[in-house]
């Protein structure tokens, strides 16, 4: 019994563990590449064009909060640049096997609607995205 609690929590640590170390990496890789422009302009562009259907924090609007999607990313890719280009090609061509959301966004928020906008907005509001991440906030938090 005591062993089982044991590798238990052990298990959990070592999950949480991960996930700040996997965090702090990122974040550090993060700043040292995208200046604070890039980051302004991340966030300029989703207050114009993202917003909209999409609030940064639950609950949602029409759309799955920001840092929800933030943390769907960080769990589907290991590195911000791969996570960035597949948010780059499914805001061109939205596409529902692509989807990094669960089917249940779907269904209940409909597919997103192609968004117009030169790649280079794309990809700062995409790294903005991504940067968004809150290791603090459970899964549970960001229910569709
Ligand atoms: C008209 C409403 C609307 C606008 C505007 C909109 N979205 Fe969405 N978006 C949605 C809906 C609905 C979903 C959930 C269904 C889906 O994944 O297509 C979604 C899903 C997403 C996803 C998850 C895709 C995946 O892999 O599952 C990302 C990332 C995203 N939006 C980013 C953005 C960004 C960045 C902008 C601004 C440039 C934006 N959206 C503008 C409605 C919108």
């Amino acid at each position: 019994m005591i062993t089982k609690n044991y590798t238990a929590s052990a298990a959990v640590f070592g999950a949480l563990f991960c996930l700040f170390a996997g965090s702090a990496t990122v974040a550090a890789r993060g700043s040292g590449k995208v200046s604070a422009a890039d980051g302004l302009q991340g966030e300029s562009i989703y207050r114009s064009s993202c917003m909209v259907c999409h609030s940064l924090v639950p609950p949602p609007k029409v759309a799955p909060p920001v840092k929800g999607l933030a943390r769907h990313y960080r769990e589907a890719f290991k590195s911000k640049r791969e996570a960035v280009d597949h948010m780059v090609a499914f805001m061109k061509k939205p596409d529902a096997s692509k989807a990094v959301c669960q089917e249940e966004a779907i269904r209940r928020f409909g597919l997103m609607p192609a968004m117009s906008l030169p790649e280079s907005d794309l990809r700062a509001v995409s790294e903005w995205v991504w940067d968004q991440f809150d290791p603090a906030m459970k899964p549970g938090d960001h229910k569709h």
